[in-house]
């Protein structure tokens, strides 16, 4: 597909994966609108992106809050008449049992990562559908697959937005707009400098760096598939898991609770 002039609204753009698909979008001549809480990081992204001689718009939005994104999108759609591409990316995890999370830092998680993604598609998705083309593009993770502990609020909130997706896809058909989800295995950005991680590994040797999760994401806007998952081998765990659930669940489930029994011994 041809991106150039194409308009791309990246949210989480402020930081990793976001921030180098903006930069990915940008060489290929797309028009980005760069969204996200920080807008000094905001800021340097776009100054970042000024090599590339594209439009540009900083918006600084809080996705979890449903009238912050009302208006971005309304100030957003002055300055451009549509959006070609969403990139629904911002999302972050708080580390710990579910014991010990408290109910607010659940919900958190849910607001962001999941409600963030349908108040921006809800707000774009209609003009989407009026000009017959489009693409969402949502980032969710291996985690979209994986019930996990030490992170189960963050699963349900990629499980729902897999799901979502999943129901959105089959209601688009014949539409012009696709969808298409994202799921990345770890990869080295700041999602690990939330202090709940601090007692954890931050990365391990099969991390992913956020450019590779990030040309996934271009594949992605223009793909008729549901779901991409990067690197492409994790699909057998994930077919391992659905056809061999006993197999493979016990496994994981082990590893990650010795994971999360450790960061509580001090
Ligand atoms: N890193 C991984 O291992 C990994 C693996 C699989 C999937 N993912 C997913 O990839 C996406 C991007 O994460 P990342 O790894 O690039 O982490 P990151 O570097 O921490 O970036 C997260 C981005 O989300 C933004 N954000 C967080 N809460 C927001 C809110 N309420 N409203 C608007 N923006 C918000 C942050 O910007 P502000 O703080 O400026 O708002 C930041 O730009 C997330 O959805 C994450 O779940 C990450």
């Amino acid at each position: 597909m041809n991106y150039k002039n194409k308009t791309v609204l990246i949210t989480g753009a402020s930081s990793g994966i976001g921030k180098q698909t903006a930069i990915e979008f940008a060489k290929l001549g797309s028009n980005i609108i760069l969204v996200a809480r920080r807008k000094d990081k905001l800021e340097q992204v776009e100054n970042e992106l000024k090599q590339f001689n594209v439009t540009t718009l900083v918006c600084s939005c809080d996705v979890s809050k449903k009238d912050q994104v009302e208006i971005m999108s309304k100030n957003v759609l002055e300055e451009f008449n549509s959006v070609d591409i969403l990139i629904n990316n911002a999302g972050f995890a708080i580390y710990g049992s579910v014991f010990d999370l408290s109910i607010e830092e659940i919900e958190s998680q849910m607001e962001t990562n999941y409600f963030g993604m349908i108040y921006c598609t809800k707000n774009f998705l209609p003009l989407m559908l009026k000009k017959k083309s489009g693409h969402i593009v949502n980032v969710a993770s291996v985690a979209a697959s994986f019930g996990l502990p030490g992170i189960a609020s963050y699963c349900a909130s990629k499980f729902a937005m897999l799901g979502f997706s999943e129901g959105l896809k089959h209601e688009l058909s014949g539409t012009g707009v696709g969808i298409t989800v994202v799921s990345p295995i770890m990869v080295k950005t700041d999602f690990f400098e939330h202090p709940s991680f601090e007692k954890m590994p931050k990365y391990s040797p099969t991390s992913l760096n956020s450019k590779t999760v990030a040309k996934a994401i271009v594949k992605a806007a223009n793909s008729s598939r549901l779901e991409i998952i990067t690197p492409s081998v994790v699909r057998i765990a994930v077919w391992l898991k659905h056809t061999f659930p006993y197999f493979i669940n016990p496994i994981l489930g082990k590893s990650f609770k010795k994971q999360l029994d450790s960061t509580k011994i001090d």
